[in-house]
C-alpha cells in the first residue's frame, strides 16, 4: 500500500519503530515476570522449609520430626500443584519425605540455602534446599530439608506480571499514538495552509508565492516554484507576441493579394492580367517564405535537439549541402561562392536539421545582401580553445554597428534593404545557436565593408573528430567556386 498523505507517512515511520521497541520490551518484560515469580516462589519455599526445620529436634541420639501442616498450606496456590519433601540427616540418610525428590546440585553450608530446578514424577517442580544446624546434636552439623512445588502457580503468577506490563505498554503506545496524530497535525500546519493557497489560486494563475511566509525547508521549493511560474510567463508573453507579430506580418501581404486578385477580376486586357498574375506569383512565393521562415523558428524555438538528443554530428557535409541546395542563388547573381575547412572531420553536438537551417540562413543572407558579382565564403575552422567555428564571410553592404544587436530581433530588418524579407532568419540563427551553446559574432569583414557572421560551438567531450566518408582532400580542398568571380 502505498502511503500518499505526509502525515500518514510520518505516523507510520514514528510508530513502527515505537512498536519494534514495544515488542522488544513485552520480551523483556516476559523473561522479568518468570525472574520475579520464581523469586516469589522460592521465597515461599523457603519458608515452608524453614518452618520444617524449627521443628525437627534432637533427642537420645535420634533426630525427632513432625511436619507442620501450616508449612505445607502456606505453598497452596489454589491450582492444584504438589508439593514434596524432604529431610535428610547430616550423613545424607532420608529422615522423612519423597526419597526420589532430587538433591541439590551442590552440598550446601548450614544455615545457607540453594534454588533449583528438578523434574519429579515427570513433572518440572522447583526445590529450595536448605540446611540447618538441629539444637541438641552435639557436632552441630546441619541436617537437609527440600522442599519442592510443581510450577502451575509460579506460572500463571508470570504471566499476570508479563499481561499487567504489556497492557501498560500498549495504552503507552496508543497515548504516544494520539499525542503524535496532534503533534503531527500541529507540525504540518504550515504546509497544508501552502496547500490551501495553492487550491485556491486560479487555474491559470502564475502569480509568485511569497517565500517569507512559509517555513525555511519548504522555502527552496517555493522559490523553485515562484522562478519556474515566472520563466513560464515569460515564455506565455514571448509567445502570445510572436502570434500577434506572426498575424500582423501575414495579414498584410494577404491583404495585398486581395487587392492585387481583385483588380486582376477587374480587367479584360490579357496583357494586364499576365503582368497582375506574375505580381500574384511574386506575393505567394514571399508569404511561402514568410511561413517557412515562421515554421523554422518555432522548430528551433521549441527545442527540437534537446541535450539528450543531440548528438555529435559531422559539420562540414551538412555546410557542403547547404552550398549546392544555394548554388543557383549565387549564379543567378554572378556571386563567388566558396568553401574553405581546415580540418573537415569536425564534429558539434546539435541535431542535422538544426545545423542546416542555421547555415542555410546565414548562407542566404549573404548572398541576398551581397552585390551582384560579389564574393561569399564559407569557412570551417578549429577554434583556438578546442571548439569548432562557422563562419560566413561576404563582401556586401554589411550591417551598421549599432544595427548588429537588433537585427538578431523577430521580424526586424535594417531599414532601406532593397531585397525581401521577412526579419525571421537571424532570430532563427540565434535561437540554433542557443540550443547548441554556440555563440554569434557580428564583425564587418573589411574597413570597405562585408560582413563577417562567426558561429562558435563549444568544445565537448563527444565532438570527436572522425574520418568523414568523403575523401579528406574533397573536403578540405576549396569547394569549388560558383559564380562569375570564380572563373
Ligand atoms: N550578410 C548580410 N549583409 C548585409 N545585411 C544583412 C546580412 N544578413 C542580414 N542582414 C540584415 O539583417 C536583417 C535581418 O536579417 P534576417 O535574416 O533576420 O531577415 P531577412 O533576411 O530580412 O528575412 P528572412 O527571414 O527572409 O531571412 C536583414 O533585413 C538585412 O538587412
Ligand atoms: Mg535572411
Amino acid at each position: 500500500m502505498i502511503l500518499r498523505s505526509l502525515r500518514s507517512q510520518l505516523l507510520v515511520w514514528l510508530l513502527a519503530p515505537l512498536a519494534v521497541v514495544a515488542a522488544l520490551d513485552a520480551w523483556v518484560a516476559h523473561h522479568g515476570g518468570v525472574t520475579t515469580a520464581t523469586l516469589v516462589h522460592e521465597r515461599l519455599l523457603l519458608g515452608s522449609a524453614r518452618t520444617i526445620a524449627e521443628q525437627i529436634g534432637y533427642s537420645e541420639g535420634k533426630f525427632v520430626i513432625s511436619i507442620p501442616p501450616a508449612a505445607i498450606e502456606m505453598l497452596d496456590t489454589g491450582n492444584q500443584d504438589h508439593v514434596y519433601y524432604r529431610i535428610d540427616d547430616p550423613d545424607g540418610h532420608l529422615l522423612a519425605g519423597y526419597a526420589d525428590l532430587a538433591l541439590p546440585p551442590r552440598s550446601i553450608e548450614s544455615e545457607a540455602w540453594s534454588g533449583f530446578d528438578a523434574t519429579m514424577r515427570g513433572q518440572p517442580i522447583r526445590v529450595v534446599a536448605f540446611a540447618q544446624p538441629v539444637s541438641g546434636e552435639a557436632a552441630g552439623r546441619p541436617v537437609s530439608i527440600e522442599v519442592g512445588q510443581t510450577l502451575a502457580g509460579r506460572n500463571i503468577l508470570a504471566r499476570e506480571i508479563w499481561r499487567h506490563s504489556v497492557r501498560e505498554q500498549f495504552m503507552m503506545l496508543l497515548l504516544v499514538g494520539g499525542l503524535l496524530v496532534l503533534g503531527l497535525r500541529g507540525g504540518l500546519k504550515p504546509l497544508i495552509a501552502l496547500r490551501d493557497r495553492m487550491q485556491r489560486r486560479t487555474p491559470f494563475s502564475l502569480d509568485a508565492i511569497d517565500v517569507g511566509s512559509v517555513p525555511s525547508e519548504l522555502q527552496p521549493m517555493v522559490a523553485a516554484f515562484n522562478d519556474y511560474a515566472s520563466r513560464l510567463t515569460r515564455h506565455a508573453r514571448q509567445h502570445s507576441r510572436f502570434i500577434a507579430d506572426a498575424s500582423h506580418q501575414l495579414r498584410t501581404p494577404l491583404a495585398v493579394l486581395n487587392i492585387e486578385i481583385a483588380f486582376a477580376l477587374r480587367q479584360d486586357d490579357p496583357a494586364i492580367i499576365q503582368e497582375v498574375l506574375r505580381a500574384i506569383r511574386g506575393s505567394v512565393q514571399s508569404n511561402i517564405r514568410l511561413i517557412n521562415q515562421l515554421l523554422s523558428f518555432t522548430e528551433a524555438e521549441a527545442d527540437f535537439a534537446p541535450p539528450s538528443r543531440r548528438e555529435p554530428i559531422t559539420l562540414c557535409p551538412v555546410v557542403c549541402t547547404v552550398i549546392e541546395e544555394l548554388a543557383s542563388l549565387a549564379q543567378a547573381k554572378s556571386i563567388d561562392l566558396g568553401f574553405e575547412a581546415t580540418d573537415p572531420s569536425v564534429r558539434v553536438m546539435a541535431g542535422e536539421h538544426l545545423i542546416h537551417m542555421l547555415a542555410s540562413n546565414l548562407i542566404d543572407n549573404a548572398l541576398r545582401y551581397t552585390q551582384r558579382e560579389g564574393v561569399v565564403t564559407v569557412k570551417v575552422d578549429t577554434a583556438p580553445d578546442g571548439g569548432v567555428l562557422l563562419q560566413v564571410i561576404d563582401n556586401g553592404p554589411g550591417i551598421p554597428e549599432r544595427e548588429r544587436e537588433r537585427v538578431f530581433e523577430r521580424f526586424y530588418r535594417v531599414r532601406g534593404s532593397d531585397c525581401d524579407g521577412c526579419g525571421l532568419g537571424l532570430s532563427i540563427v540565434r535561437e540554433v545557436a542557443n540550443t547548441c551553446d554556440a555563440r554569434i559574432e557580428l564583425q564587418g569583414t573589411s574597413d570597405q565593408g562585408g560582413l563577417t557572421v562567426s558561429v562558435h560551438f563549444p568544445a565537448g567531450e563527444d565532438v570527436l573528430r572522425v574520418v568523414d566518408l568523403r575523401s579528406p582532400t574533397e573536403l578540405s580542398a576549396p569547394y569549388p567556386r560558383t559564380g562569375a568571380a570564380a572563373t
